[in-house]
Parts: C-alpha cells; structure tokens; sequence
C-alpha cells in the first residue's frame, strides 16, 4: 500500500483547498460553458411569466448568502442531521422564497455543462436578471466562486438585519462590509421589487419601539391602508407591497419613502436619518443615480467571499458526496507505483 503517495497527493489537494479565494472575473464560463448566463436568464424569465413575485424573491437570496460569510450559497443547503442550514434561522424561515425557482435554474445548466457552473454564481447571475427582467439596470457580474461545504444557522441569525433596524444600526452592520452609505441606501433600493409580510410590519403600526403607539413617520393615508391589510392579531403571513410599483424595478422607493411610505421601519428609517436621508433624495429624483448606484452595490457585495475551501455543487441543497474522490486518489496513487 503506497500510503506515502496517498499523503503526497492528500497534501497536494489540501494545498490546493486551502487557496480558496477565487479570483472573480467577468466571462468566466466563457470556455466552459458559454451559454450559462443564457440559461439562467431564461430560466429567470419563465418563472417571471408564472409568478412575476419569484424574480423578486430569488434576488434576495443573493443579500441573505453573501452577508453570511460571503457569496458562496451556504444559504441554499438544507438541513442535515448534523448541521443546521440558514433556511430555517430568524430572517428566513417563512420568508426566504422561490428555492425551486434556484433548482430549474440548477438543473438546466447542469443539463448543459455537467459540474461546471457553481451555485453561488447562478444566484448573482440570476439577482442581475432579476433587476433587468423588472425594468431595472443591467450589468455585467463577476463569477468564478464556489460553493460552501457548510452553512450556519447561527451566524445568519447575528447578522441578518430585523426589519425594526434603524439607520444607525443598517449604517454600523454595512460599514463592517466596507459598504458606505450610499451603498446602504441603493441597496435598500432592491425593496422596489417584491412583497413582505404583515408579520414584519406589526409592531411599527400598533406598538413602534414599546410604546404602545404607531410609528410617527408612517403617512396618516398609508397608516390607515396598512392597518386594513394588517389588523393587530391578523394572519401575519398575509402579504403587502414593498412599493407602489411592486413588479417594477424603479425610483418609486425613494419616492415612496419621501411621502412616509415606506412599507418596513428599516426602509423608512432611511429618510428619518439625517445621513441617508440625502441619498434617499437623491435617488428619488434621478432614477439614473440610483442605478449607478445600485450596481456598484451589488458589484461590491458580491465580491464578499469566506476564503473557505468550496466546490462546484452538483444539487444546490446538498454538498456532493465526498467518498468518490478518496477512491481517486487512491486509484491514482496506486496507479502511480
Ligand atoms: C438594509 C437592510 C435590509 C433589511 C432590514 C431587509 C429586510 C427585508 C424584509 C423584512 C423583507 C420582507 C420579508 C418578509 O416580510 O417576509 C424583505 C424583502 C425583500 N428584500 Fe430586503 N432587507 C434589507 C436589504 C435588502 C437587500 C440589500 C436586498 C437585495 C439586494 C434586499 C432584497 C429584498 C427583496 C427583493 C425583497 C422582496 C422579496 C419577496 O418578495 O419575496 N433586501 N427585506
Ligand atoms: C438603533 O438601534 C439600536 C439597536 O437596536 C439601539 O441600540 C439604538 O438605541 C437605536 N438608535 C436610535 C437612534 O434609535
Ligand atoms: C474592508 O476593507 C479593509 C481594508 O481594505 C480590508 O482589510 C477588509 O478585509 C475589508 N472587509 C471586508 C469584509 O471585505
Ligand atoms: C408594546 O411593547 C412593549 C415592549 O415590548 C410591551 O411591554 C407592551 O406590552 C406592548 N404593548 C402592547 C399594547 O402590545
Ligand atoms: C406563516 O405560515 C407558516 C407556514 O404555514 C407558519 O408556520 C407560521 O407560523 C405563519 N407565520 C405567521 C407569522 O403567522
């Protein structure tokens, strides 16, 4: 048994793990599989045409994975026994939406190009999609992560921000990503797309901060509209628009938030804040420095990674089965004597 070659190449391989900071790059399917940004955009137009919601839905995801030790789909693993995933922790569970939108994307590029195109690429491929599929910018990504070996469910309950932050707190939790300001308030600008709760809501319409009294900053009109779709004691997984034009990538957002009509209390605490309230201002009246903004947001934000050692993931849900690749190494070294 040559186990010193089984060691030389487990070294080798451990070496080869342990550089896990991927450059990015744009066009880095280019040979492998050129037709991947194809794939997901159709992929991401067909679930449009179901449900327009779902592309909304799915480019949240890339927020929710990239916060938590970087853009590498930790968040797309389900449970196991013996690790608990991110699906289930605090900002997730019943509002994290449209996996299976992530698995038909997952299967048809699989179907082209075997084991080639990560999963933590397909969510920033498919988040790009999304804003331009609903009217929004477009842009070219960086790609060639990989995908985690592991989630954690703890570390995406510390990060994840409650819909009840206020500016101060989004403000000092972006700084430690090196994202300014602006890059907090474009961001955000992300909530001209898609729905929340009425769970998310509750507090600032019956009880901002234990009060006992609504959040002041809400518009008496919208107050009473929200009231109506979320009446204290109500079924808080009934849904409301995060903007007035809730299909449509746009600066209605900001508007929204200059007239007290802000859907969360994170949103609206952007215009209460003097610091961001400029920038909220900003993007209300030029839809176009928002874009610009926007998408060196979500530029910069992908660019988080863990530096942890990573695969290409054959189902998104799962990481792939270790054991075939210890038999390799043995073959190989065998063969080698
Ligand atoms: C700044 C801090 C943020 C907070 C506190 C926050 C919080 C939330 C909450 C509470 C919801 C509604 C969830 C529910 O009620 O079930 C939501 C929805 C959404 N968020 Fe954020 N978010 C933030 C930033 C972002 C960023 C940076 C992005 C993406 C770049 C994003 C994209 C979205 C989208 C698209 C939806 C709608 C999803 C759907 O309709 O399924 N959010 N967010
Ligand atoms: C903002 O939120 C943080 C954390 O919840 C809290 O400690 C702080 O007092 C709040 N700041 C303001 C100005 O309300
Ligand atoms: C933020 O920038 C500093 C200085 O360039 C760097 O050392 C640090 O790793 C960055 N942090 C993140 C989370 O990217
Ligand atoms: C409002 O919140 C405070 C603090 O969490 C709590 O003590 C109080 O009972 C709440 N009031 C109502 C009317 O729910
Ligand atoms: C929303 O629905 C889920 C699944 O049906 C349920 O477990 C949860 O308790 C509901 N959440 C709220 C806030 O009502």
């Amino acid at each position: 048994m040559p186990y010193s070659h089984f060691f030389f190449f487990l070294l080798i391989s451990l070496a080869f793990a342990a550089m896990a900071v991927p450059t990015l790059r744009p066009g880095f399917y280019t040979e492998t599989c050129p037709q991947a940004e194809s794939i997901v955009k159709d992929v991401m137009k067909k679930a449009m045409k179901r449900e327009p919601r779902s592309v909304a839905s799915v480019m949240r995801l890339q927020f929710h994975d990239c916060f938590v030790n970087g853009c590498d789909a930790s968040l797309l693993l389900d449970d196991t026994p013996n690790m608990l995933g991110e699906k289930l922790a605090l900002s997730n569970i019943n509002s994290l939406r449209s996996y299976e939108v992530v698995d038909e994307v997952k299967e048809a590029l699989e179907r082209a190009c075997p084991g080639v195109v990560s999963c933590a690429d397909l969510l920033i491929m498919a988040a790009r999609d999304a804003v331009v599929l609903t009217g929004g910018p477009n842009w070219e990504v960086k790609l060639g992560r990989l995908d985690s070996l592991t989630a954690s469910q703890e570390d995406s309950n510390q990060i994840m921000p409650s819909p009840r932050s206020n500016a101060t707190y989004l403000i000092d939790l972006f700084s430690r990503y090196n994202l300014s300001m602006k890059d907090l308030v474009a961001l955000s600008g992300s909530h001209s797309i898609g729905k929340g709760r009425c769970f998310s809501v509750v507090f600032r319409l019956y009880n901002q901060s234990g009060s006992g009294r609504p959040d002041p900053t809400i518009e008496p009109r919208f107050r009473e509209k929200l009231d109506k779709l979320c009446p204290l004691g109500g079924d808080g997984n009934v849904t409301g628009d995060l903007d007035a034009t809730p299909e449509v990538f746009d600066n209605q957002y900001f508007k929204d938030l200059v007239n007290g009509r802000g859907f969360l209390n994170s949103d609206q605490t952007l215009f209460t804040n003097p610091f961001t309230r400029e920038y909220v201002r900003e993007f209300s009246v030029s839809q176009k420095k928002f874009f610009m903004a926007f998408v060196e947001g979500m530029i910069k934000m992908g660019d988080l990674q863990s530096g942890q050692p990573g695969e290409i993931r054959q189902d998104c849900r799962v990481i792939n089965s270790r054991r075939p690749r210890v038999e390799v190494l043995f073959e190989t070294s065998n063969g080698g004597e």
